[in-house]
């Protein structure tokens, strides 16, 4: 069977690190291209945490492109206190020497869409500024894409705010892009993104393999198990949650998630609410629609992950005992 081509968007990142081993080492996925955005650090410092993760797990030819520096509209902020000062824990990894890609990550993206033999899915691990710039800037191209899987958002509580999760909130007008495009989306939010988590068994698997890319995930889940200590985010027996990896995980294995397709937009107004997603769960038309309102776009909305599995399909997956 022909492998997905698959396109991934990070602000590496801790788990969006996790996430990128994992799509190197997956036989169903041919990572095409990798874009980098500001989010979690600055844009200097994901381009060069990706380029590391990527060498560490044997994909150092991956084209990297770097792209926005800053969202749309916001102003910049990061999540230094969750990834650490240089957005990996501050682990110090080499970078390869060679230059990853010469052009901007939107052209990179419009590049392998047009390259691809068939219509390649578009993970979004990040704030989704280089995604709005592809559909603002190709929309024809945008539209060829299968369809974009973005972490981000919540049907229910935020992580940044009260009501909104990181990568929403940090650019609220490029998530509105994105879920009002109209090209088929699916949204990986908190409701499921703490839930897939590893265990400290998965974990000390991890530790004992010889493969330099499991000792380094092994090290990150030690980073964030720290973060996640005393959280009431994660499932009880687990120590760190999969984060971006399950949106990864995911996209392999949709068996495994639970979505339900809703109308979504994004707010992009009010101080309080701003970035929140509001997924209408209603079954029928409220007022608001009936005096004009936009109900929003149709979104697939994650509601529940079968943690147990995608936690031995990450494991499984980075130890290479996929046959097994
Ligand atoms: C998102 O925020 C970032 O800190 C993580 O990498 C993830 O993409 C979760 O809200
Ligand atoms: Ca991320």
């Amino acid at each position: 069977m022909m492998p997905l081509q698959v396109l991934i968007d990070v602000d590496t990142g801790v788990d969006d690190a996790l996430a990128l081993a994992f799509a190197v080492l997956h036989p169903a996925i041919n990572l095409r291209a990798v874009t980098c955005v500001a989010g979690n650090a600055s844009l200097d410092d994901v381009y060069r945490n990706t380029r590391a993760v990527l060498a560490v797990a044997g994909a150092a030819t991956v084209p990297v492109a770097r792209g926005a520096s800053r969202p749309l509209i916001a102003a910049p902020r990061d999540a230094a206190h969750v990834h650490g000062r240089n957005g990996l824990a501050g682990l110090e990894l080499d970078v390869p020497e060679e230059r990853a890609s010469d052009v901007h990550a939107v052209e990179l993206m419009r590049q392998q869409i047009l390259a691809s033999p068939t219509p390649p899915v578009l993970i979004a691990l990040a704030p989704l500024t280089n995604v709005a710039l592809l559909i603002r800037m190709y929309p024809e191209v945008a539209a060829r894409l299968e369809r974009i899987v973005f972490m981000g958002g919540s049907a229910s509580v935020g992580n940044a705010t009260p009501v909104a999760e990181f990568n929403t909130w940090a650019d609220p007008e490029a998530a509105a892009i994105v879920v009002e495009s109209g090209i088929p989306t699916m949204m990986y939010g908190l409701d499921v993104f703490y839930s897939a988590a590893v265990s400290a068994d998965d974990v000390a698997a991890l530790e004992s393999s010889s493969r330099p890319v499991a000792q380094l995930c092994a090290k990150l889940f030690r980073h964030l198990a720290v973060k996640d200590a005393g959280q009431k985010r994660i499932p009880a027996g687990t120590i760190a949650a999969l984060g971006d990896a399950g949106t990864v995980c995911s996209v392999v294995d949709p068996e495994g998630l639970t979505t339900r397709r809703f109308p979504v937009s994004v707010c992009t107004d009010g101080s309080r609410s701003r970035g929140q997603t509001i997924v209408d769960r209603r079954s029928h038309r409220g007022e608001s629609e009936l005096n004009g309102a936009s109900l929003g776009q149709p979104v697939d909305v994650a509601l529940q992950v079968d943690a147990g599995r995608y936690a031995e399909l990450y494991r499984r997956t980075i130890l290479g005992t996929l046959e097994s």
